[in-house]
């Protein structure tokens, strides 16, 4: 992995190994992100330079009950007051943290990046592979970021930090459909910062298939159940359909996922110009069950929405992928028309 400078480089592998194998270990070995140590020693242990008093205010924002990945904007700001460091730099502090939610069971190789939001709140990703199947189901950690700002309606995303390396190929593509004007700003440790649009120049961006703007802001579509009566899954799952970005198959689509606790987590679809680094509703669903320290074994229930006769279907993949992480659900698909 190439860095952005050529010099004083350190490599994603070095900087996750010094680390820690067992830190790191922990979010996919275990059914939830603290299953065996308190959060607070969670917090100590991935978060070792950050005052007390930091760590109890993230420990704050960890325990709402419906935290997943996002630290709002109020907290982003007492946090940084709390370190005494700029919103970048507190932003890098915190990728251990983002880092600790990677599930990598392929390749072990952890990878952790924190979004800002224009809205000024900061979201964590990591990436996810899936056991067992193809690695074209991978989601990078920077999508996985950048699909929880877009699940939380941001208007647009100002700066990612990454550990380690420069993002990858496949990752500034997808950064080109969140920002076409190549505006974020990439922050690397120990790295000068530096924008998309000089990291990726000559962009393939969302114009060349005639997009007339790019996945953020995100719209919402006028979509409706074909069928009569919905539950609240279904409910669900036609709000993030609604909410989805698909602009080239103009197949929106959106998953919704019961927990046994009854929680319920969203994923819309999210369209690439390039088309492979597209996400599927199912992966931008499990990136907000994973970063809500969630586990697949609390999967009760998936269903997918999408559109009657549209030109692809998530059907196929989403029933391969959900075989693979709870082979004991059948997943519930609903039609709906535009
Ligand atoms: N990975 C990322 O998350 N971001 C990158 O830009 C490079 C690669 C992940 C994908 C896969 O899970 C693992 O690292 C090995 O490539
Ligand atoms: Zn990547």
């Amino acid at each position: 992995m190439r860095s952005l400078s050529a010099d004083n480089s350190m490599s994603r592998r070095t900087a996750l190994s010094r680390l820690g194998a067992s830190a790191l270990g922990l979010a996919f070995m275990n059914s939830s992100l603290f299953a065996h140590e308190t959060r607070d020693e969670a917090l100590r242990t991935r978060l070792p330079k950050f005052s007390d008093r930091s760590r109890a205010l993230l420990s704050q924002v960890l325990e709402d009950p419906k935290f997943s990945g996002r630290i709002p904007a109020s907290a982003v700001k007492a946090l940084a007051r709390s370190e005494n460091v700029s919103v970048d730099d507190l932003m890098l502090g915190l990728l251990p943290l983002a880092q600790s939610y990677s599930r990598a069971p392929i390749s072990n190789f952890f990878v952790g990046v924190v979004v800002r939001g224009a809205s000024g709140s900061l979201y964590l990703g990591a990436n996810i592979e899936i056991s067992g199947q193809c690695l074209g189901f991978a989601v990078h950690a920077e999508q996985s970021a950048l699909s929880n700002a877009y699940m939380n309606s941001e208007q647009s995303v100002t700066s990612l930090a990454v550990v380690g390396g420069a993002p990858c190929g496949h990752c500034r593509q997808f950064m080109e459909e969140i920002s076409p004007a190549g505006e974020i700003l990439i922050l690397i440790p120990n790295q000068p910062p530096a924008k998309l649009a000089s990291i990726l120049p000559a962009a393939f961006g969302p114009a060349a298939l005639g997009a007339t703007q790019g996945a953020l802001p995100t719209r919402k579509a006028n979509l409706a159940l074909t069928g009569g009566a919905s539950d609240a899954l279904t409910a669900a799952a036609l709000d993030a359909a609604c909410r989805s970005y698909a602009p080239y198959s103009k197949s929106p689509a959106g998953v919704a996922i019961r927990m046994t606790g009854r929680r319920i987590f969203q994923g819309c679809y999210i369209e690439n110009v390039a088309f492979n680094p597209s996400l599927s509703p199912l992966q931008t669903a499990l990136v907000q069950l994973i970063v809500a320290g969630q586990a697949y074994s609390a999967i009760s229930a998936v269903t997918l929405v999408e559109v009657q006769g549209a030109k692809i279907s998530q059907r196929a993949v989403t029933e391969t992928v959900l075989a693979a992480l709870a082979p004991h659900l059948k997943l519930k698909v609903v039609l709906a028309r535009g």
